[in-house]
């Protein structure tokens, strides 16, 4: 049997739901039975009635899926796969952050820890970071650890200041201006699609700026357009590419790959299901804290 066959009716078998980020390898989605980005993910989470989810991408994404369904077995493939910029905040580096501005709501992207998230006053993603901070009323947040998102939906927001934290992702963080105008000479009048996780200065001349699942959608919804500069991780426009043929995809750098998402292959992904391991645990304490966090969120984005 084909090892493809074989996940699949593990999964019958085992009553298991996969969720894949759009960051993993493009063949992961012929078995996943949903791909998307990190909000569509939390949601499914929540919706889904399956015993076991095995969750295709980095560790904050299936430990949010933990939080949300406390009595479902989550699985990772594979112990090597962080987000680096989820590890720039630590618990007691939050403490210390909150404490230079008392009295301020906290707004924690979903790409950080459980334990960071039980401190904060509520979550976001990349799709719905603006929603989210004006749905605080407040004239001041503090936002972590991404400072680019936080400082990309400051400029969107009248009379919002957004105060940051200094996490950034490695692989977003390469794109400079120069690489954008570069690419905008060689390929005039193409727009520019880019995740906010970006330098601002680069989201700032982009011609849409939005979640790996917001790219994908802009390209779905503008059918009279048929070529794009895609400033985000390789996976996004491996998707592209599979799904439009006939149109023209251009990656903003050749290295924006984030080894961490592409860990798994058919035989991890087998494997997890087959020996159901790695198992997500989380303390009980942080994950009920943590899940008032993300709960307040997927209310609001609703
Ligand atoms: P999305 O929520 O847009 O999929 O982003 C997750 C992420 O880690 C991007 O680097
Ligand atoms: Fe984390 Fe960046 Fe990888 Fe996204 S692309 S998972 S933010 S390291």
């Amino acid at each position: 049997m084909d090892i493809r066959e074989k996940i699949l009716e593990l999964k019958k078998e085992k009553n298991a739901v996969i969720l894949a980020h759009c960051y993993q390898n493009v063949e992961i989605d012929e078995i996943a039975d949903y791909v998307g980005d990190s909000l569509y993910l939390s949601q499914k989470a929540v919706e889904s009635d399956a015993d076991i989810i095995v969750f295709a991408g980095v560790t904050f994404m299936a430990q949010t899926a933990k939080i949300i369904s406390p009595d479902k077995k989550v699985i990772i493939p594979s112990l090597d796969c962080g987000c680096d910029m989820a590890d720039m905040i630590t618990l007691n580096q939050l403490r210390e952050f909150k404490s230079k501005y008392p009295d301020i709501p906290t707004v924690c992207y979903i790409n950080s820890t459980a334990e960071v998230k039980s401190e904060c006053d509520i979550c976001c993603t990349s799709s719905n970071a603006m929603k989210i901070v004006k749905s605080l009323n407040s004239d001041k947040v503090l936002f972590l650890p991404d400072q680019f998102l936080g400082k990309w939906v400051e400029s969107q927001l009248d009379g919002v200041e957004v105060i940051t934290y200094n996490g950034c992702c490695p692989i977003h963080n390469k794109v400079t201006v120069e690489d954008v105008k570069l690419m905008k000479s060689k390929h005039p009048g193409v727009k520019v699609l880019t995740h906010p996780e970006c330098r601002v200065e680069v989201t700032q001349i982009s011609d849409y700026v939005g979640s790996t699942t917001g790219i994908i959608k802009y390209v779905a919804d503008n059918k009279d357009l048929n070529e794009f500069i895609i400033v985000t991780e390789k996976g996004v426009i491996d998707r592209l590419r599979r799904d439009y043929p006939d149109k023209k995809f251009y990656l903003i750098r050749e290295d924006m790959i984030c080894s961490s998402m592409k860990t798994n292959r058919f035989e991890d992904i087998y494997n997890a299901l087959l020996n159901e391991k790695y198992e997500i645990t989380l303390d009980s304490d942080i994950s009920k804290k943590a899940l008032v966090c993300i709960e307040r969120m997927l209310k609001v984005s609703k």
